[in-house]
């Protein structure tokens, strides 16, 4: 994808909030909105307003970003994101992704409700996400490379950042929030998935499903942003429990795992804050 759009919306956001520089970029998934509410001197924008920023469709998903700070520190965050299954294509978040980049995000927390493979990792667990396989029938950077943005070929190592991670799990430990460990697959949605697609999944490796996360964090990859990501287990997948799975049961065990999501990401970027540079 090769367009001007993420700096026509970094120009916007200057605009508006000229003397704003966020040090990181937060996306908060389905029913975890309510972190914004906590900013302080927050404003925010519509994505409407935003050159290339994508109009969600999903409810619990409102599109705006929320500019502003936690404990102290400047933080760039997107209220909601856009899913595949809306059908925009997997690139829907990536010109989003790169705006913050352009602002000067130096790290990109992205967050997300998921599905629990594993029966001892319940409804309402935060699970540091360690890695990824994608089942997306895409990927974001299909097209022709921007160079301004990174090379057209990159990797996927350690795309989850361990030292980042390491940070995050030493701030649940002294926060005494339980924080698992795992590796997120993303299916295209919208249905959940079938019983033997789960079972398959376990078969390949992931401990978590869900809708997102991907596309955002190949397209974090690319620009260079590091990341963290932290998914809420709304429930577990199909076939592990007899509950039947809604979109309400969503965005209702989302909602019951707010306060320890909330709690760890406030003093993890403070801690992060607290160096000059990010440590590596
Ligand atoms: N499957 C896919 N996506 C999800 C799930 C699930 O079980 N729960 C929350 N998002």
């Amino acid at each position: 994808m090769v367009n001007d759009l993420a700096f026509e919306a970094a120009q916007t956001i200057r605009t508006r909030r000229p003397d704003f520089l966020p040090r990181a970029a937060i996306i908060l998934g389905s029913g975890l909105g309510s972190l914004a509410d906590r900013m302080e001197d927050a404003s925010s924008i519509g994505f409407g307003d935003l050159a290339g920023f994508p109009v969600s469709t999903v409810q619990g998903h409102a599109g705006e970003l929320v500019l502003g700070k936690l404990s102290g520190v400047p933080v760039a965050c997107l209220k909601g994101r856009a899913h595949y299954y809306e059908g925009y294509g997997a690139g829907v978040m990536t010109s989003a992704v790169r705006t913050l980049k352009l602002l000067g995000c130096e790290l990109l927390l992205a967050t997300c409700a998921a599905g629990s493979l594993r029966v001892e990792v319940e409804a309402g667990s935060l699970v540091a996400i360690t890695d990824h396989i994608n089942l997306l029938p895409g990927t974001p950077l299909i097209g022709p490379n921007d160079d301004r943005f990174g090379p057209r070929f990159f990797s996927m190592a350690n795309a989850y950042d361990q030292a980042l991670r390491d940070i995050l799990k030493a701030t649940a430990a002294a926060k005494q929030i339980s924080l698992h460990e795992g590796v997120y697959l993303a299916c295209p949605g919208p249905n959940f998935e079938t019983a033997a697609e789960i079972r398959m999944m376990r078969t390949l490796g992931a401990d978590l499903v869900g809708m997102s996360m991907v596309p955002e964090v190949i397209s974090a990859r690319h620009c260079g942003l590091r990341v963290v990501g932290v998914a809420v287990v709304t429930n577990l997948a199909e076939g592990l429990t007899t509950v039947a799975l809604t979109h309400e049961q969503t965005l209702e065990n989302a909602a019951m795992a707010t306060t320890d999501l909330v709690a760890l990401i406030h003093a993890f970027v403070q801690r992060i804050a607290q160096s000059a540079t990010i440590p590596t």
